[in-house]
C-alpha cells in the first residue's frame, strides 16, 4: 500500500435538474460522508468537495418542460439540493456549482491544453437534426427503440432498460424528444477525444494495477475495456454549457461529461489556494464516490483525460455503489417513484440520522438493494431504539440511580469474566470497524458498531446490576460487594458508551453529538485514537440526565409514507424491477355497472374556462386552477401537473363536475373536478367543446 500524505474525496455532482432522492444519498453521499468523517477523526489531511452539475441535456430539457430558462432551473435546484445535503449533515468542505466562473475557466483551459497538444480529432459528421426545434439532437434529446433489447424508449446515449451505451444512430425509429419530429441528418463539426489511444494504458492501470477495486466497479471497467474503446465527441451543439474556447466554435459547448468531472478540480480551487497540493502531488489519495451509472466516466474517460493533460493525480479508488430500489421498483424520477430527501426531512424532523442509518445498513454496496418503509421502521425500532439507544439509556439511567450520578470506579479485585470479555470486545471492535472503514465496507462497519452495543446489552443482562441493587440495603460485606459489582458494571458500560459515541460518529454525527452532551465531554473525545480506551470518562465525573437518542416510529407514520409514495406516483401500475418483460397493456375497456337516468341527472356538468393555473407547493402531481363557470369562479385542485405546464393550459375550456362536494387537498379547498380523457399510454387529453363557447354552458 502506498503511503499517502493527504486525501481528496469527491462525491458525484448531482444534476441540478431536480431535487435529490434517497437513492442519491445511498449511492454516494452517505458513504462519502462516512469515509470523510472517519478520516477527519483520524486527523488526516482530507478535503471533501462536491457541487451541482449545472450543464447538459438534463437541465435544458427540464427548463423546456417547465417553460423557464436553464439558469432559473439550476438556481432553483442548486438551492434545494444544497439545503438537503446540509440538513442530512453531508459535510462537504465546499459545495460548488459548475456555472461558477472559475469552473468555466478551468474546464475551458483544460480543453484548450488538450487541443493545443493536438490530442483531439476534429470531425465533421452527419448528426440527427430536428427541423422543427432547429437543434441537433444528441444524447437525451432523441429517443427510439433500443437495438439490443427492444425497449421503445431508449435514449440517444443509453438504454435505461438493458444498460447498453448507445449512440443516436443506433436507435431504431428515432424521434426527437423536443417536438416528436422524425429527425433528419445534417453536417456538424465536433472535437473527438480518441479514447482508443489510451486503451493499453487503461488496461494496465485499471485491470492490473487496481485489482483491489470493488467487483462491481472492476467488472464494468473490464467489459468496457474488453469491448474496445472509440473516439468520443467532447463537444455539443448547444447554447447552454462551457463555450468551446476556439475561434469559429459558435454554438458549441463542452460535452457535459467533459466539464463536470473537472468540476472537482474547480471546486478544490474555490476551496483553497493550495488546490494543487491535492491535485498535482503523487502523495495525494484521490477517491471518487459515485453511483454505478457513473463508473465508466470516472474509471475510464476522466482518468484518460487527466492522463492526456498530465500533471494530475489519478483516483486511487472509485468505490461506486449499485442502485437502491424503492418498495421493489426501480426509482424513476419521471414517474415520481422516489423518496425525496427534502420531503423526508419535513416528514421526519430530527430523524436525519435514522435515514443515514437505514441507507448505510442497507446500502447497495455489492448489488442493487431495496428500500422499504417497513424495513426503515424495523431497523429504527429494533436496532436503533431497542439496541443502541436502549443500551446508552440504561447505562445512564442506572448510573444515576445506583451510582449517584457520577462515573463509578473500577474495582480491580472484583473484575470477572464478563468484564474481561467486554473489555476485549471493545478492542476487537475497534480493529474491525477501522479495517472496514479503510476498505470502504461501510455496511459491515456499521453492523460491527451495532453489534458492540448489542454486546453491551448482553453484558448488562449477565451482570444484572438491578438485582444486585437489592442487596445494598442488607448492609455489611454483601452490600459492599454488591456496590463494587454494580460500580464495575456501570463503569465499563459508561466507557463503552463513550466508545460507541466515537464509533457511531462517522455514521450518525447528530447522535454522537447528543451523546457528547449527555457525557459532558468535548468534541475532541471523538478522535479516533481515543477509540478502544477505557479511560474516556474519569471516575467521579458527574454526567447529565439521559435523553432518548431515538424515538419509536409508529405504524401509522409508515402507512402514511407508503400511501404518499403510491398516491404521488404518476403511473402506479409500473412493473416491478424483477420482471424481465414488459407486459402488454390490457386493452379490455373497463365497464362500470349500469345506472339509471336519475343517477346521471344528479351530476351538474358545466363548461368552464381555465383562467389561471399554478403548481401546488410540495405536491408534484397537483395544479391549482381558477376556473370561470360564467356565474362564478372556482378554485379546483387537479392531479394533472405531471402532464401539463401551467402556462400552457390557461385559456383552455374543460368540462367541470360543478356540484362535487368541496374537498381539501394540501390545505387548498377544491370546489369541483375537471374531466379528462386518459389514453393507453396514460396521457391526458382535454374533453371540451369543439369551439370555445360561453363558460357556464351545461353539459348533458
Ligand atoms: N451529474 C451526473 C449524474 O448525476 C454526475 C456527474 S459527476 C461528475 O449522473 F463527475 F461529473 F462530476
Ligand atoms: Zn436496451
Amino acid at each position: 500500500m502506498k503511503a499517502y500524505k493527504r486525501i481528496l474525496v469527491t462525491a458525484a455532482l448531482p444534476y441540478a435538474n431536480g431535487p435529490v432522492h434517497i437513492g442519491h444519498l445511498a449511492g454516494c453521499y452517505i458513504p462519502a460522508d462516512i469515509y470523510v468523517r472517519y478520516q477527519r477523526a483520524q486527523k488526516r489531511d482530507i478535503k471533501f468537495v462536491g457541487g451541482s452539475d449545472e450543464h447538459g441535456v438534463p437541465i435544458t430539457i427540464r427548463a423546456m418542460k417547465e417553460g423557464v430558462s436553464p439558469q432559473q432551473i439550476v438556481d432553483k435546484y442548486h438551492a434545494i439540493i444544497k439545503e438537503s445535503f446540509t440538513r442530512m449533515n453531508i459535510s462537504f468542505d465546499i459545495y460548488a456549482r459548475t456555472s461558477n466562473p472559475v469552473h468555466h475557466k478551468t474546464s475551458a483551459d483544460f480543453f484548450k491544453k488538450l487541443y493545443d497538444d493536438g490530442l483531439f480529432e476534429e470531425k465533421e459528421t452527419e448528426q440527427y437534426y430536428d427541423e422543427k426545434a432547429k437543434v441537433f439532437l444528441a444524447d437525451r434529446y432523441i429517443t427510439g427503440t433500443c437495438p439490443v433489447c427492444g425497449n421503445p424508449n431508449a435514449y440517444g446515449d443509453q438504454c435505461e432498460k438493458c444498460g447498453s451505451t448507445l449512440s443516436p444512430e443506433q436507435l431504431i425509429n428515432p424521434k426527437s424528444t423536443l417536438s416528436d419530429a422524425v429527425p433528419v441528418k445534417r453536417n456538424t463539426k465536433h472535437w473527438y477525444f480518441p479514447l482508443q489511444n489510451y486503451e493499453t494504458w487503461l488496461k494496465q492501470w485499471v485491470l492490473e494495477d487496481h485489482k483491489e477495486w470493488k467487483n462491481n466497479v472492476y467488472g464494468q471497467c473490464k467489459s468496457w475495456l474488453d469491448g474496445g474503446l472509440q473516439s468520443r465527441a467532447m463537444t455539443r451543439d448547444s447554447n447552454w454549457g462551457v463555450k468551446v474556447p476556439l475561434p469559429d466554435a459558435e454554438g458549441k459547448v463542452l460535452y457535459v461529461w467533459f466539464d463536470a468531472p473537472i468540476g472537482y478540480i474547480s471546486a478544490t480551487k474555490e476551496l483553497t489556494d493550495k488546490w494543487d497540493d491535492y491535485w498535482c502531488r503523487e502523495d495525494t489519495k484521490l477517491v471518487h464516490f459515485i453511483g454505478k451509472d457513473n463508473i465508466v466516466f470516472h474509471c475510464i474517460i476522466f482518468p484518460a483525460m487527466l492522463k492526456a493533460h498530465g500533471n494530475f493525480v489519478l483516483p486511487d479508488n472509485v468505490p461506486a455503489n449499485e442502485f437502491l430500489n424503492i418498495e421493489g421498483e426501480k426509482v424513476s424520477t419521471s414517474r415520481n417513484w422516489a423518496v425525496w430527501v427534502h420531503e423526508y426531512i419535513k416528514d421526519f424532523p430530527g430523524c436525519e440520522d435514522v435515514l443515514r442509518y437505514v441507507l448505510c445498513a442497507n446500502a447497495p454496496e455489492t448489488k442493487d438493494n431495496d428500500f422499504t418503509w417497513k424495513d426503515f421502521q424495523d431497523r429504527n425500532n429494533s436496532e436503533l431504539v431497542a439496541i443502541f439507544g436502549n443500551f446508552v439509556n440504561r447505562a445512564l439511567v442506572l448510573m444515576h440511580k445506583l451510582c449517584g450520578g457520577k462515573v463509578p470506579p473500577l474495582h480491580k479485585d472484583v473484575v470477572d469474566i464478563y468484564d474481561n470479555q467486554l473489555i476485549e470486545d471493545i478492542s476487537i471492535a475497534k480493529e474491525k470497524i477501522t479495517r472496514c472503514l479503510e476498505e470502504y465496507k461501510f455496511r459491515e462497519a456499521l453492523f460491527e458498531v451495532i453489534d458492540l452495543a448489542r454486546k453491551g446489552n448482553k453484558y448488562m443482562q449477565d451482570k444484572e446490576p438491578w438485582i444486585k441493587a437489592k442487596k445494598l440495603s442488607e448492609g455489611g460485606a454483601s452490600a459492599e460487594l454488591a456496590q463494587k459489582e454494580i460500580d464495575n458494571c456501570l463503569h465499563l458500560s459508561l466507557q463503552l458508551t463513550a466508545n460507541l459515541a466515537i464509533f457511531i460518529n462517522p455514521f450518525l454525527p447528530a447522535t454522537a453529538q447528543k451523546m457528547l452532551h449527555m457525557l459532558k465531554v468535548v468534541d475532541k473525545m471523538l478522535d479516533w485514537e481515543n477509540a478502544g480506551s477505557l479511560k474516556l470518562l474519569s471516575v467521579g465525573y458527574t454526567l447529565r440526565a439521559p435523553e432518548l437518542l431515538f424515538r419509536k416510529i409508529e405504524d401509522t407514520e409508515i402507512a402514511a409514507q407508503v400511501e404518499k409514495l403510491r398516491a404521488n406516483a404518476v403511473n402506479p401500475s409500473a412493473q416491478p424491477v424483477t420482471e424481465e418483460k414488459v407486459k402488454p397493456v390490457e386493452d379490455k375497456p373497463v365497464q362500470k355497472p349500469e345506472i339509471v337516468y336519475d343517477d346521471f341527472a344528479k351530476l351538474d356538468l358545466k363548461v368552464g374556462t381555465i383562467t389561471a393555473a399554478e403548481k401546488v407547493e410540495k405536491a408534484d402531481k397537483l395544479l391549482k386552477l381558477e376556473v370561470d363557470l360564467g356565474f362564478e369562479k372556482r378554485t379546483i385542485v387537479s392531479g394533472i401537473a405531471m402532464h401539463f405546464i401551467p402556462e400552457a393550459i390557461v385559456g383552455k375550456q374543460v368540462v367541470v363536475v360543478a356540484n362535487l362536494a368541496p374537498r381539501k387537498m394540501r390545505g387548498i379547498e377544491s370546489n369541483g373536478m375537471i374531466l379528462m380523457a386518459e389514453d393507453k399510454e396514460g396521457n391526458l387529453h382535454f374533453v371540451n367543446p369543439e369551439n370555445t363557447i360561453e363558460p357556464g354552458a351545461g353539459v348533458s
